[in-house]
C-alpha cells in the first residue's frame, strides 16, 4: 500500500542488522512510500553484510557508526546530510544491547561497567544523536524523531533486566528533548512501545518463545508485527502526525490496556 506518504522526505536509519530487524522493515516501507534514506550500524553488524544488501536494494548508502562514539555520530550526520542534499526530515533509533543479558548476568548481580555501556548504547545514544543533530542543523523544520521502546519501562518484566532502565531513560530523553526540538525548530520527539517482535535483540530475552504466545493472546488484536511497526512509524514520519510530541506511543495490539485476557487461561468465551 504505497500511497507517497513520505514523497521527497529524507532521513536515517539505524538499526537494520537482518531481515527480521525493525528498522529493516521501516526502511524498506519507508523507501516504498517514496522517501530517500541513508541506513547505519555499528562497524561490527556491517561485517554480517546483510544491511550492505538491503542498502543496494533500496539504494542508500551504508555509513558505519557506533552509537556510542561521537567521531562516529558526527560523520554520519555531516556526510548525511552530503547525500541527501541537507537537513532531513526524519531519523529512527532502533538500537538496543544488554550486555549483562547477554552475558547471562541476572538483575540482582549485574556488572556495572556493563550496565553504564548497555544505557550508553540503548540511551544516551538517543540524547547524543538529538544533540548532534540539533548542534549541526540536521533536521529540517516539522521533522521527526523516533526511538523504538518496550513496556518494560512501565511495568516490571523481570527478565528484561536492565533493559527496562535503558527504556525508561530513552524514554525521559525522548520528552525533554522533544520539548527543546519542539521550541527550537517545530520538530516533534517520540518513542514507540512496540509488542515483543521475533527479533536478534529481541530474542535474547529469556524464554522469549513463551513469552510472545503469552503477549499474543493478552493483546486483543494480538502481538504487533515489525511489519505494522513499520508502517507505524512511517505514519509518525508524515506530514499526518505533525502535532504529536513528546509521547511514548503504544504499538502493541492493545497489550497495555488489558488486565486480564480469558484466552490466557484457556478459557476462550
Ligand atoms: N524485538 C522486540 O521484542 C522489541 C520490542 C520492543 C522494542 N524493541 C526495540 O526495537 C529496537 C530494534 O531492535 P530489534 O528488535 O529490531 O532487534 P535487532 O537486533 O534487529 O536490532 C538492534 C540493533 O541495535 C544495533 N546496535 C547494537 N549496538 C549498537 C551500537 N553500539 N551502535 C549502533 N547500533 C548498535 C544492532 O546492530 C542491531 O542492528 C531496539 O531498541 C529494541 O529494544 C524490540
Amino acid at each position: 500500500m504505497a500511497n507517497g506518504l513520505l514523497e521527497g522526505k529524507t532521513g536515517i536509519i539505524f538499526g537494520a542488522l537482518d531481515d527480521k530487524s525493525i528498522a529493516w522493515k521501516v526502511a524498506e516501507q519507508a523507501v516504498a512510500q517514496g522517501a530517500k534514506i541513508v541506513l547505519t550500524n555499528a562497524p561490527v553488524a556491517l561485517r554480517f553484510g546483510g544491511i550492505q544488501k538491503l542498502g543496494e536494494k533500496l539504494n542508500a548508502e551504508v555509513i558505519p557508526a557506533d552509537a556510542t562514539n561521537m567521531e562516529d555520530l558526527e560523520n554520519l550526520i555531516d556526510k548525511s546530510m552530503e547525500i541527501l542534499g541537507g537537513p532531513m526530515d526524519f531519523m529512527l533509533h532502533s538500537i538496543g544491547m544488554s550486555l549483562n543479558v547477554r552475558k547471562k548476568r541476572t538483575y540482582t548481580d549485574v556488572n556495572y561497567d556493563w550496565m553504564h555501556k548497555t544505557f550508553d548504547i540503548s540511551a544516551m545514544s538517543f540524547h547524543r544523536l538529538m544533540q548532534l543533530a540539533m548542534q549541526k542543523d540536521a533536521m529540517k523544520e516539522w521533522g521527526s524523531i523516533l526511538a523504538l521502546t518496550y513496556i518494560a519501562a512501565q511495568r516490571v518484566f523481570p527478565d528484561y533486566s536492565e533493559m527496562a532502565e535503558s527504556k525508561a531513560l530513552l524514554e525521559s530523553f525522548a520528552r525533554s528533548f522533544g520539548y527543546h526540538w519542539a521550541k527550537k525548530k517545530n520538530v516533534r520527539v517520540n518513542t514507540v512501545s512496540q509488542s515483543p517482535t521475533p527479533t536478534t535483540a529481541g530474542s535474547g530475552v529469556k524464554g522469549f518463545q513463551t513469552f510472545l504466545d503469552y503477549a499474543d493472546k493478552m493483546s486483543p488484536l494480538g502481538n504487533a508485527s515489525a511489519e505494522d511497526c513499520a508502517n507505524y512509524c512511517v505514519a509518525m514520519f508524515s506530514d499526518l502526525t505533525r502535532m504529536v510530541t513528546m509521547q511514548n506511543l503504544y504499538h502493541d495490539g492493545g497489550f497495555s490496556y488489558t488486565g486480564m485476557n480469558p484466552e490466557v487461561l484457556g478459557m476462550e468465551e
